[in-house]
């Protein structure tokens, strides 16, 4: 009888694609994956240390699974950056967890398992000098037309209000040819979209294939994603989270030169104040920041940024927060995440004096959310009437529809049979939505009988399919 695995998933796409890894590793022991928690004999929470609520929100989980029960022998396993940095002691504040595992060793998984199995408490949060990439399946399962690819994992940097350097670890890239045949493999299995991720990933610096013509040595983001443009059938290309310090000229360039690569930049940026970026150890100015976003949109025009804001760091004054207002105003976002600083044990700013209150973090939090919603919305609604590429992925709501996304992640609704999942096709906006955009197939790989306009014939080209 197969046993029944149930992962649920919190904060990064990281764990996104941890997730999926754990499932493949898990999927050649046997396990199929559930959607009801109560019917898992394993039950996994990947979890999230960002901020303090997500952490906490894995021990009500915990509790509420404990109370709901499961079938006999019921495994529960912690897995992922709370795992990381509370290790045993969450053993201690909830018994019935059998495994407890960070996110660098969930390749040996299927192990930690037999092991708990025979009724052993399973602690695993060593970082093992084996990569975990070289000990994991090839992810070429079939999960659609777009896939998330790991390409780097960690971070260096040590901003003074980030786990992520504890819990996940010193910078590692994968070499860049084990990249390109994964990807090759996807493409191969009808993926058009490759969302290449990494803590740090802008910082990618992986081994030149073997026989790599050009400069021996490592490649550089820039330089992966130029030979990820030529896989056949890969027409999108996109890659999260970047560090303004490693947004370099080649990477900029290669924007302006690879139509592959999507005109939308997650750029974190934290703060617009000077001496706030200092204390947060970012290494880089607001003027530094802006510059980057001037010179993207120099070779992009139609380049659109998002961004990670925290409000209420140590020390933060009202000019502080201005600046960072201010810089919103000039960048004009097209998305951006805002978030009150949480102390993290264990980071340098968690021991700051002069931590700022929580009602001034609120007051400061609900400024910077109506800006940005305020520029969200702008941005959505200026799409009416504009011509965009679009990658067709899944059935709509109604019968006849499919629903897509645009070069800026937007969900597309439009008139296609279920068949044109995978096609690039050309959309003209007519309505926005708050949650989609509303438009007719006017071009691309995939046309509605009636129309005969090839559209944009660079979109086919570019993605070796003749429509
Ligand atoms: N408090 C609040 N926000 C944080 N982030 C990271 N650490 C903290 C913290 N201690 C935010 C940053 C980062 C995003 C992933 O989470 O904005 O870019
Ligand atoms: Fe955290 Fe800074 Fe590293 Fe990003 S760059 S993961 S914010 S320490």
């Amino acid at each position: 009888m197969t046993k029944k695995l149930y992962i649920k998933t919190y904060g990064c796409q990281m764990n996104v694609y941890d997730s999926e890894r754990m499932s493949d590793v898990l999927a050649a022991q046997g396990f199929a994956p559930t959607e009801v928690a109560e019917d898992a004999d394993l039950v996994i929470l990947n979890t999230c240390h960002i901020r303090e609520k997500a952490a906490e929100k894995v021990y009500s989980d915990l509790g509420r699974l404990r109370a709901a029960g499961g079938p006999a022998g019921r495994l529960i396993a912690v897995g992922g950056c709370v795992a990381q940095a509370e290790g045993v002691e969450i053993r201690t504040r909830a018994p019935f967890v059998d495994i407890v595992f960070g996110p660098q060793t969930y390749h040996r998984l299927a192990d930690m398992v037999e092991r708990a199995t025979r009724g052993q408490a399973v602690v695993e949060t060593d970082f093992p000098t084996e990569a975990k990439f070289d000990h994991l399946p090839t992810a070429t399962g079939q999960r659609g037309h777009t896939a998330f690819v790991a390409v780097q994992e960690g971070c260096d940097k040590f901003c003074t209000f980030c786990v992520v350097p504890y819990t996940r670890g010193a910078e590692y890239s994968r070499p860049a040819g084990a990249i390109l045949d994964e990807i090759r493999a996807l493409a191969a299995n009808g993926v058009r979209e490759v969302m290449l991720l990494g803590q740090n990933v802008n910082a990618y610096h992986g081994a030149a294939p073997e026989g790599a013509r050009g400069p021996a040595g490592d490649w550089t983001l820039a330089r992966l994603a130029r030979a990820i443009a030529e896989i056949d059938g890969i027409a999108r290309i996109r890659y999260t989270t970047s560090h303004p310090r490693d947004m370099g000229g080649d990477l900029i360039l290669a924007h302006r030169d690879l139509p592959q690569l999507m005109p939308y930049l997650h750029l974190p940026v934290q703060s617009g104040s000077d001496r706030i970026l200092k204390a947060m150890n970012r290494k880089h100015t607001a003027e530094d920041y802006l510059r980057i976003v001037d010179r993207l949109r120099e070779v992009r025009p139609d380049m659109a940024m998002s961004g990670d804001f925290i409000v209420g760091f140590p020390g933060e004054s009202d000019a502080d927060f201005e600046a960072t207002m201010r810089l919103v105003e000039r960048v004009d976002y097209a998305l951006a995440y805002s978030f009150k600083y949480s102390p993290r044990p264990g980071t340098p700013a968690a021991d700051l004096e002069d931590q700022v209150p929580d009602e001034v973090k609120s007051e400061r939090l609900q400024r910077l959310q109506d800006l940005l919603s305020s520029q969200q919305r702008a941005f959505n609604a200026s799409m009416t009437g504009r011509r965009l590429p679009v990658l067709l992925e899944r059935p709509g709501r109604h019968a006849g529809q499919m629903v897509g996304r645009s070069p800026y992640m937007q969900a597309v609704v439009v008139d296609a049979p279920a068949e044109a999942a995978g096609r690039m096709v050309e959309v003209d906006i007519d309505t926005v939505n708050s949650f989609s955009l509303n438009g007719r197939i006017t071009g691309g790989e995939w046309l509605p009988t009636g129309i005969t306009t090839a559209g944009d014939s660079r979109i086919a080209a570019s993605a070796g399919v003749v429509s």
